[in-house]
């Protein structure tokens, strides 16, 4: 499990909370808080992205243990590797290749939603059947999402140019969404009616609870910096740093998206797919709505470009102890990336988000997330007491151990167990499909297995 990584070390602490805050931000908060205010929680969303955000803090701090004391690529699936070993690891691994793959096919999905908004206000509409997946809500007939899947495409293109491009566009892009968030807030609190916020929470805290359940997608990606540890310069420090102010900076921009939005029109009303811009349209700001509507594609696509970024270097960290082909590791020699591992991900992504309906693929992105999550927080107390791993020097350790790890395992499971039963019927197929390759594959090819 140690290894002389061939990936460069580039990537410093603005570069990565960039990441951090490229891979969160995205169709959580240009979609769906209009869905939690209208549905579930009312002028009271705020409270359910913040209870959301309480529950990632908890395993954020696991997380940054974890990649501050072992600063290799693979994420929760190498942490959980060198504590409870190879199957609980393979375990994990699948899960958040579940996780990347589904959350990057979803991201599309809203992407495409935009972006077909886009190409009609300039009277440009794709026929019927290239617009969403075969049972769509709302869609007749056969039909796949052909801009979704080109654009998971491209995404892989730029990752295959190499990292340095890749973080430097992202930066830029991270950029712009952020300050079309500020420009949003700014010019929609001039409107805020105080009388919308009354009854502030209209179905109390059970809906309260389901909305921050849904609110957890939105902050879905801070653990894809942890993937990067081993091309990140100094990572004891950085690792910490990129994860823990990427969740703050995502907290906070979510927490003044809901309050405005259900601040200037009433909650009863947000339950439409793009509630940033149809707030501004509501009250007149049409050039603000367009250009919103330009920075959440912006926004979506560093989603799109950090989450696949981290799915190709969580399957060469599988790949490269041996419990995936070669194929997934083999790192070209010119770009430094994994080349055949981008593409292989951005064509099984791409596939995925052109077939499949929203709302089937959304379900399944939580679930692995969560499991990956919970694993890593019960992973913390195991690793405080393997002794080699406690000498290591200036790794950071979690506060009020071992509250914060088991407090965020309980909470993890908690939100879990709240996900619809057709979910854990998915997840668990694709966890026996998941043994079974181990038995098949991993299991015989394993690098562990065979030095033992
Ligand atoms: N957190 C990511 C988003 O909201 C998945 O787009």
């Amino acid at each position: 499990m140690i290894h002389n990584s061939p990936l460069e070390r580039t990537i410093g602490p603005v570069g990565l909370t960039a990441m951090g805050v490229g891979a969160v931000v995205g169709a959580g908060i240009f979609i769906t808080p209009g869905i939690i205010a209208a549905s579930y929680a009312g002028p009271s969303v705020i409270i359910s992205y913040v209870v959301a955000a309480a529950v990632c803090a908890l395993a954020a701090l696991c997380y940054s243990e974890f990649s501050s004391t072992i600063p290799l690529s693979g994420s929760a699936y190498t942490y959980v590797y060198m504590v409870f070993g190879e199957l609980p690891a393979w375990v994990v691994g699948w899960a958040l290749i579940s996780e990347y793959l589904f959350a990057v096919s979803s991201v599309a999905v809203s992407w495409s939603a935009y972006f077909q908004n886009l190409l009609s206000s300039l009277s440009i509409d794709l026929p019927n059947f290239l617009t969403a997946a075969t049972g769509t809500p709302g869609h007749e007939g056969f039909g796949i999402n052909l801009v979704a899947g080109i654009i998971t495409l491209l995404v892989g293109i730029l990752l295959a140019g190499g990292l340095r491009e890749s973080t430097r566009v992202n930066t830029v892009m991270v950029f712009v969404k952020v300050a079309v968030i500020i420009l949003f807030v700014a010019v929609a609190a001039f409107h805020i009616k105080a009388k919308n916020y009354h009854p502030f929470t209209p179905y109390g805290f059970t809906g309260i609870f389901s909305g921050a359940s849904l609110a957890f997608y939105a902050y879905i990606g801070f653990d894809a910096v942890s993937t990067a540890s081993e091309e990140v310069k100094d990572p004891q420090k950085t690792m910490p740093i990129g994860i823990i102010s990427s969740l703050l900076i995502a907290s906070l921009l979510y927490s003044l998206v809901s309050f405005v939005l259900v601040g200037v029109v009433h909650y009863s009303r947000l339950n439409v797919g793009d509630p940033v811009a149809f707030v501004l349209q509501v009250i007149h700001q049409d050039w603000v709505a367009g250009i919103v509507s330009l920075g959440a594609i912006v926004g979506m696509t560093t989603v799109l470009l950090v989450m696949s970024y981290g799915g190709t270097r969580l399957l060469f960290a599988i790949s490269r102890d041996g419990l995936l082909p070669k194929i997934f590791s083999k790192i070209t020699v010119k770009s430094h990336v994994p080349l055949e591992s981008t593409w292989i991900f951005a064509i099984i992504t791409s596939i995925l988000a052109m077939f499949i309906p929203l709302d089937i693929i959304a379900e399944l992105v939580n679930i692995g997330t969560l499991f990956a999550f919970a694993m890593v927080s019960i992973g913390v107390i195991f690793l405080r007491r393997l002794p080699e791993i406690n000498k290591l020097p200036n790794a950071y350790k979690v506060p009020l151990y071992p509250v914060v790890p088991i407090l965020s395992f309980l909470l993890c499971i908690g939100l879990m167990v709240k996900l619809r039963a057709i979910t854990w019927v998915v997840f668990s197929i694709w966890f026996v499909v998941g043994l079974i390759i181990y038995m098949i594959y991993g299991h015989r090819h394993s690098k562990l297995q065979k030095e033992l």
